[in-house]
């Protein structure tokens, strides 16, 4: 027998922990948090993950704005907009949507935000900062992944662990994490280029699929009583549905998840962790302004 990781339930206990800070900031006449958040362009799964993301902050407790911007903005201009942010005293971390227009450096936006405002994490200190095992932001998704597997008592110490997909987001950030002390796995980071993929997969105890390549991960790839978490949220076009799309995972779930210990579904599993996760950065952010 498998047992599903419920990440929508974990998220749920976690926006109540988080909630009861606020309360707590609130009744001893503290600011609430409040994370600012910058959309460019109308990318459908950027528009969707901004909303949640108000919505989740609405849910807590915390103060958001949310700045649009349109598709040709040019890059001076966000980057304006990203200075007057770091200097604005009320708003205690922000965001960046990523991707951005091609005309945008993402680099140099990301180096732009102010590491003690950086809600994702993504500025260089902050991950260097998680490299060498300093307190940090760290990046949404891998520290909701981590969260998942302490949350469930899912050992990882000298387990054998592949990261499938080497993104700056999630697999070289959450390959980082799991090999720390503490976690102490045994971290193979796979790519395009990565021989034998198959074979490496069949010896881990833990996958971690995240390459954005629906169904890639197959039952006969793994072993038996493995740990699956899969990151994959490719949108699938599914006529009739009110979205007109699903959400498909790496993972070929129906088959795979009988041969795991523990599995995590998509959707419900990673993704409401990412968001609450950027929740997490943002009441730290607001608790280290203090
Ligand atoms: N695009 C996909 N995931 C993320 C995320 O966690 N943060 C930001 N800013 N953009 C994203």
């Amino acid at each position: 027998m498998y047992t599903i990781i419920d990440g929508r339930k974990t998220a749920a206990d976690i926006r109540k922990e988080i909630a009861e800070e606020v309360l707590k900031l609130r009744n001893e006449g503290k600011k609430v948090p409040h994370l600012a958040a910058i959309l460019v362009g109308n990318d459908p799964s950027s528009v969707t993950y901004m909303a949640n993301k108000v919505k989740d902050c609405e849910e807590v407790g915390f103060r958001s704005t949310l700045v649009k911007y349109k598709e040709d903005t040019p890059e001076a201009v966000l980057l304006e907009k990203i200075d007057s942010l770091n200097k604005d005293n009320d708003i205690d971390a922000f965001i960046v949507q990523l991707p951005l227009p091609d005309h945008i450096s993402e680099n140099r936006v990301i180096e732009s935000i102010d590491p003690n405002k950086d809600a994702d994490g993504f500025h260089p200190v902050n991950l260097g900062r998680m490299v060498i095992g300093l307190p940090g932001f760290v990046p949404a998704t891998p520290f909701g992944i981590v969260e998942l597997i302490k949350r469930y008592g899912i050992e990882t110490s000298g387990k054998k662990c592949i990261v499938l997909g080497r993104s700056n987001i999630v697999g070289r950030p959450v390959s980082i994490l799991l090999s720390q002390k503490g976690m102490d796995a045994t971290v193979t980071v796979a790519h395009s280029r990565t021989k034998n993929l198959p074979e490496i997969i069949k010896e881990s105890d833990i996958i971690i699929a995240a390459l954005g390549s629906p169904g890639f991960v197959k039952a006969g790839m793994v072993k038996e009583g493995a740990v699956v978490i899969d990151v994959g949220t490719t949108r699938i076009a599914a006529p009739g549905t009110k979205s007109g799309f699903r959400l498909a995972g790496d993972v070929d779930f129906e088959n795979v998840a009988p041969r795991c210990s523990y599995i995590t579904p998509v959707p419900g599993g990673v993704g409401p962790m990412t968001r609450v996760s950027l929740l997490r950065n943002t009441l730290r952010a607001a608790k280290m302004k203090r």
